[in-house]
Order: structure tokens, then sequence, then C-alpha cells
């Protein structure tokens, strides 16, 4: 039984494989956060420690206990307005403008069968999923909150959510409902987050806390963003990739987010995310409920590669679809940085023909083939083949492709209209605006009111209709631009506050539908590149674009910093032509090659302006990409350059620890330089494994110790791959 209940003392201690989570309800019913780390079989309130710190006031029961105050106790879900001064995890104006939630514990149960929380993606469970349902009430304003937790035990994960429900008499305006709030009364702590820009996405950082102060990382984008993931590591400050205690709290959320992680006076931390509260504002009718999306926790105490195994073992298993979990994706060839807007059937069909003679699979027509488009400035929103542009139907132009033995990939935008195109000029009000301003444009493109049904149901049609006539087999959604001016024509001016999470809602609402009556059809997540790079998407997209940057260089940045939360399989990554579109930088054809292997391996390129040398390799790299797939796939991805900055590396380790691929960049090369050293993790100590290159043969543990060095590399960014095979026990 992984969830134990002491009823006497109100004690719920959730246990995963290596994990506790624990909380207790108090002798005033306050719900006390007690541990979130390694299991100890214990009730971890002993640790609690009272005292008066002075302007920490006491609940009103409390009139003498001046030590007991909610301001410095560790608390699992916290109020606001009642005398915890610290971020609240909830914030509500009730119907006579007061504005205070104090939650108190009201009863549990226990939950069987993991159910998605409604209206939002979440993670998939079974039916033999265990959780427990938490009821906390405000007995004022009738208030309750049910914290559900969930328990994916074999990765070491636990699901976190809540749902309000008003069932007092009176609307009450929730201001802010976080998914998750977590206090840390011992311990310097350190966070990690992955920030970044358009073309630069997800860079790790590492910060310390500051004492009394607060950081905040968020998107207010209505995306989950280029400049701000929705996952952050909390962790000691002696934490590294290969040992130490670290958190990892990832929202499931594509829209607006905050994560705030903050010490207080004593040096408590407090870690809170959730849907971003800034411009939210949701009416709660008396009898409804709102739900907040779910949040996956994780805990790890060795090291940074062990969370994040965790995290690409959930991730695989759990959310993204049981269709594409081990399902072979075919190598394509995606025609944006081959030909931009510039192309007709006849061209693309050269494209298919030289691009299968390499061994790729699959062609992906990406902007430009719908409306009157040529160019940014125009047609989003007609999804209507441009027959004149192409010279054909997008149906014979999909025949002739596959004809060629190619798959076909079709590039979509549908959240988005351009104010030039046939349905903003029948249906203007569709478009994100506010009355008498003019809005704010980018791309020049307008947002979808994506909240509303009829403009889903009106997308729904348009690709269902494209995906009933052509034989297409892959889906590259878009979405290029920020969101601004979001106020909705179909709600009234009170409930202003929830048309950015409406906009999500409904978003998901039509990938839904979509993946239901198209299961065949692979999504592939895109906004600019990575800028909805987030659990919520991956439930419906198996993949996403890393990033608009394809320069290997830059990507091995970007790939790092995203393999902290997300398996290699879901990183959309090609090798581009050289010199990069980008950044102008050559890099070998052999080391983007490796770069792009640590992703959903494709080209984004004209494969016709190869020389015949750089065809060869192509081909041979596709070979390679096919020789190492399911290891690559389904292996444990290692980061194991930590304190390098010359040379980036990594791993790849098969479940059976019987095979495994290393692949090094040179990013600096030094005259009468040092050798790189590389201390390979994840082998098994004790077995004797195989060098291919050069038929070395040694111990899991000394290739784990001692590791392995490299010559000196000389030239333009070079690489090295190394597969090592474990020999056979005796
Ligand atoms: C975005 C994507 C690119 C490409 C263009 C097309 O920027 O990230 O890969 O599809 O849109 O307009």
């Amino acid at each position: 039984m992984s969830i134990r209940i002491d009823e006497k003392e109100r004690l719920f201690s959730l246990e995963t494989v290596h994990t506790l989570y624990q909380m207790k309800a108090d002798e005033n019913g306050v719900l006390l956060h007690t541990w979130y780390g390694l299991k100890t079989g214990t009730d971890m309130s002993y640790r609690i420690r009272t005292v008066n710190r002075g302007f920490s006031g006491n609940p009103y029961e409390m009139q003498t206990r001046f030590d007991y105050s909610l301001d410095t106790l560790p608390q699992e879900y916290s109020t606001d307005g009642v005398g915890d001064y610290r971020p609240s995890a909830v914030q509500v104006t009730l119907a006579n403008g007061s504005r205070s939630a104090d939650w108190r514990y009201a009863g549990y149960r226990l939950l069987k069968g993991k159910e998605k929380p409604q209206g939002l993606p979440g993670l998939r469970g079974n039916a033999e999923t265990e959780g427990l349902e938490i009821k906390l009430e405000d007995r004022v304003s009738g208030l309750n909150a049910f914290l559900t937790y969930w328990l994916f035990e074999a990765q070491d994960v636990i699901v976190r959510s809540v749902r309000l429900e008003n069932s007092g008499d009176e609307a009450i305006r929730i201001r802010k409902a976080a998914s998750v709030c977590m206090d840390f009364p011992y311990g310097t702590k350190e966070v990690i987050h992955f920030h970044g820009r358009h073309a630069m996405e997800r860079v790790a950082e590492r910060a310390g806390i500051p004492q009394g102060g607060r950081l905040a990382f968020e998107s207010r984008r209505g995306m989950s963003s280029h400049q701000s993931n929705p996952y952050i590591i909390l962790c000691d400050p002696d934490t590294t990739e290969r040992q130490g205690q670290c958190w990892g709290f990832m929202l499931m959320y594509s829209g607006n987010h905050l994560e705030e992680v903050s010490a207080d006076q004593a040096g408590s931390v407090r870690v809170i995310s959730g849907i971003h509260p800034e411009g939210f504002e949701w009416m709660l009718e008396p009898g409804k409920s709102f739900q907040t999306p779910e949040a996956i926790l994780s805990f790890s105490a060795e090291g940074l590669n062990a969370l994040s195994r965790n995290y690409h073992r959930v991730i695989r298993e759990e959310v993204i679809s049981p269709r594409w979990r081990d399902a072979k994706k075919p190598v394509l060839v995606n025609s944006w940085e081959a030909t931009y807007f510039d192309f007709n059937a006849e061209k693309l069909l050269c494209l298919a023909r030289s691009a299968k003679e390499l061994g790729m699979e699959m062609l992906v027509l990406d902007d430009g083939w719908f409306g009157k488009r040529d160019d940014d400035s125009t047609s989003l929103g007609d999804w209507v083949c441009n027959e004149a542009k192409l010279g054909c139907s997008l149906k014979e132009l999909s025949e002739r492709i596959h004809a060629e033995g190619l798959k076909f990939g079709l590039w979509v935008e549908p959240e988005m209209i351009s104010p030039d195109s046939d349905l903003y000029r029948e249906h203007p009000d569709w478009a994100l605006t506010e009355p008498e301003r003019l809005p704010m444009i980018s791309r020049r493109q307008l947002v979808l009111d994506m909240g509303r049904e009829e403009i889903q149901d009106y997308l729904f049609g348009r690709i269902s209709a494209i995906l009933r006539d052509a034989r297409v087999e892959y889906i590259k959604w878009d979405c290029n631009r920020s969101i601004a001016n979001c106020w909705s024509l179909a709600l009234p001016e009170d409930r202003q506050g929830e048309a950015a999470h409406r906009f999500m809602l409904g978003t998901y609402r039509l990938l839904e539908r979509l993946t239901e009556a198209f299961p065949e059809v692979m999504i592939e997540g895109c906004s600019g590149g990575g800028g909805r790079f987030d659990a919520g998407m991956l439930y419906y997209c198996p993949q996403i674009w890393c990033s608009d940057n394809t320069d290997a260089i830059e990507r091995l940045e970007i790939q790092r910093g995203t393999s902290y939360g997300y398996p290699v399989c879901t990183m959309g990554a090609h090798v581009s032509a050289c010199p990069n579109h980008q950044t102008g930088r050559n890099v070998p054809l052999e080391t983007r090659g490796i770069v792009a292997q640590a992703g959903t391996f494709g080209y984004e390129l004209n494969p016709e302006k190869l020389t015949e040398a750089e065809k060869e390799t192509v081909k041979k790299q596709i070979e390679t990409f096919h020789r190492f797939e399911t290891l690559i796939e389904g292996g444990d991805y290692y980061r194991l350059d930590e304190s390098e900055t010359d040379y980036t590396a990594w791993m790849f380790v098969s479940p059976k620890k019987d095979e495994a691929l290393l692949s090094l960049v040179t990013t600096h090369v030094r005259a009468n330089g040092m050798f790189p050293l590389v201390r390979l993790q994840g082998l098994d100590p004790d077995r004797i494994y195989r060098r291919e290159d050069t038929g070395e043969e040694l111990t899991g543990a000394a290739l784990m110790q001692g590791g392995i060095s490299f010559p000196q590399m000389t030239g333009d960014y070079p690489c090295e791959q190394v597969y090592l095979l474990a020999m056979k026990n005796e």
C-alpha cells in the first residue's frame, strides 16, 4: 500500500519507490507539510519547531500560544489574509469584498483509477493508479479546496492539482489558484530555472534564493513561452548531476504560469506554481468548481541526472499518447529552411526524390501552402490549399509524394488569423481585440479567441476536411506570437479575467477532438520553435520543435537545458544547411548529425544542394540513427560535462545496461589543449564493455570512475561518438 493514513494522528504518507511525501492535519485542522524526500518510515512532524518570531500573529483560537503562527508553520496549501505573510497559494474576493481564505482540514477520500483533470491534459495512469483527495474548507465563505495527489510509484513522481468548489450561496472571484505550494523549513536551497528567448530556449540557470525575498519565473504571454519554462528545480547547494537532493516542479500547462520561490524571515523556502494570477480572475458561481492544471513533482537524492530520468520516464510512459510511445518516427525533411515560401509541387517533388535517395522517410510541407500565402502577411485562418501556387491539389501532391515512397506532413497554425484573410473579412470579431483599442500586431497576425466553441468548430471542420481529403501522416501545429489584448466578445465585462485560461482550454479541446478523430496522424507541437514546450502540449503532441535555432552548437545548450525536464524523444531536432541560417556559422555535417540525433532526427535543408560526399555522409547518418534509434529514444539519457566549458558530452544507456552510446562535441578547440576526459554514467560497474571504435575492453566501474579520454581535437567543432557493448557474462 503506497498511501498510508494514520486516522488518529491525521497523518498522510504517500510513498513511491524511493520517496515519501507527507502531511498532517494538526489540532487546529491546519494541514501542515511535513516532508518530501527519501522514505523515512517516520511521522516527520517531529521536526516542526514553533517559536514566537514577533509580528507573526496567531489564529484566534490560539490566544495564548504566541509560538503558533500560520506565518511560520510549513503549509500544504497556504491561506491568504489570515496571518501567513509568505506568498499565498490562493487569492479570492468574496461577494462582500473581503479577500481572505482560511483553510481547515475537512476530511479525505482515497482514489483509485486516474482521471484527467476536467478540460485539461493530465497524466494518464490507469485503473490501478492510486490517489488521495484531501478536503480543506474555508468555513466563512463555503469555498472548499480539494487537494488531489496521484502516485506514479515506479517513476518516483507525485502529481498534484487542486479543485476549488463554491459550496456557499454567493459567487466568489478566484484571483489566484496555484496547483502546488510546498514549504522547506530547513537548509539553504538553490533554484534551477529555464529562461530564454525566441531561438534560444530553456537555458538552464542556477540561482540562490535571497533571504526575505522572492524569485518569480513566469509567462504572461498567453503561452508557456520561450522566456520561462513552467519547470523549476529546487536543490541543495552541493547538488550536482551525480549526487545530492533535488526536487522538480513541472506544471502541465501551456498558458500563463508563475513559479514563485521565496525565503522567509527564518530562511524557510516556499515554492508555489500554477496559472499566473496577474490578469487572471475566475468567477465561481455557487455549486461550481474550478480545476487547476496538474503539477508533476519528483524528488531524487542522487543528483540532477537522476531527477531528469524520473521526468523522462514519466513523460514517456504517462504523458505521451501510448500510440506514439514506442512508435518509430520517420526521418523527415522539412521544407521550411529548404524553400521557405518559395515552392510549387514540382519543386517539392524534386525535394522528395532527392530526400528519398538519401534515406529520408517523410516530407513535411511547412508554411505557405494555403490561402494566398507567399510571405507571412496573409491568409492564416484560410485553411484551403493554394492550388494555383502548388499547381495541383493537396490530395494530388500527397499522392505523388507517397508514390515517391515518402510519407507526407503538413504545417498549420490554427490559433491565428491574418487581418488579410477571408476568415477575418467574414468574422473580424473572432480575433482577440479590445473595444476601441487597436490591437497589438505581431508577425502581422492576430490571435483567435479559442475559448469560443464556434471558432473551435470552424477549425475542427477545416482541419478534418484536409485530413479526410489528402493522405497526411503528420501535422506540425505552430503558434507564432504571444497573446495581447486578451478580451473576449463572448464573455461579460466581469468575466474578462477568464479569457486567457479559456483560450488554453479551447486549444486543448480542439487538440483533444482532432487527436480522437485522427489518432493515426501525429501532431508535432511548435511555437516559433520551442515557445510552448511543456507537458500540457506533450499530452497531445508527442514531440515539439525544440527551437527555430538549428545551429548545432547553439542547439547543444538548448537541448541540454530542455533535457532537465523532457526526454530526447520529444525534442524536434534537424540537421540544417551551412552556413547556418540563424547564426551564419559553419559546423561539420558529422557534428550537426550527432546533435540532431539527440532528438527526433530529421533534416531541414535541400538535399539537392549537397555535394556527393555530403550525400554519402547523410546516408550514413540516417543508417547510424536507425541503428541506435531504440537506444536513443528508449534508453536512459545522461548529461556528462558538468564542469567543462570546452565540450559538451552526453550518453544513452539501454534499460538493461548492455549497450551505451557516448557523444561528444568540442565547442572550443585550443592550441596545445587538454585531453577531454569524460566519466561515464549509468553503466553496470561489474560488467565489461567493449569500445567498438578501438576494441578496448573496460569494466563499467573503470568507465564511470576513470572515464574515457580523447585525443586532442582540431578543426571546427569536431565530434566523437563511441558505442559500447557489454560482453556476455561467462
Ligand atoms: C515558425 C516555426 C518554423 C516555421 C515557421 C513558418 O517560426 O518554428 O519552423 O514553421 O514558423 O512560418
